[in-house]
């Protein structure tokens, strides 16, 4: 009985959580043309975005940031979760001069999945 009560909510939650992981793969697919999250990959049109969140703006090695991106590094700013999820609201309103021309996700629950897919190692 006590083993039903856990089992229960546990079988509730389990597929949002599945769905929420789906849907971060999902969003990051059309990412995939310009970024890996691969550590070794490079020669992407797009710098690598393993570990991006925590990471210095503009920071992965051997990329050749944009005039904007590097003044961003220069002036100390970091991507965590909340700054990402800005940024992909609207990247170049964020960042005028932005060398990525990708219009933004307007969707909030698909945004915050895409965040928490490039936070979470575990889920790559
Ligand atoms: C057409 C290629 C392209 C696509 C598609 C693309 N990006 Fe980018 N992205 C770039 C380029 C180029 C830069 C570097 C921009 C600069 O230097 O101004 C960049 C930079 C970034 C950065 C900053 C990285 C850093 O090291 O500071 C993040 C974060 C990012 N992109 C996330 C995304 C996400 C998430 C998606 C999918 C929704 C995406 N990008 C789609 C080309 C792309």
């Amino acid at each position: 009985m006590r083993l039903f009560a856990v089992l229960l909510p546990l079988s509730l939650l389990l597929p949002a959580f599945a769905n929420a992981e789906e849907n971060g793969v999902r969003a990051f697919t059309p990412c995939r043309a310009c970024h890996s999250l691969d550590p070794a990959e490079r020669g992407l049109p797009g710098p690598n975005l393993s570990g991006v969140i925590g990471r210095a703006i503009g920071s992965a090695a051997d990329f050749d940031y944009s005039p904007v991106l590097r003044k961003a590094r220069d002036e100390g700013l970091r991507w965590d979760a909340q700054r990402l999820e800005t940024f992909l609201v609207d990247p170049a309103g964020m960042f005028p001069g932005l060398w990525m021309s990708v219009r933004g996700i307007d969707d909030a629950a698909e945004r915050q999945a895409l965040v928490r897919f490039l936070s979470d190692p575990a889920s790559r």
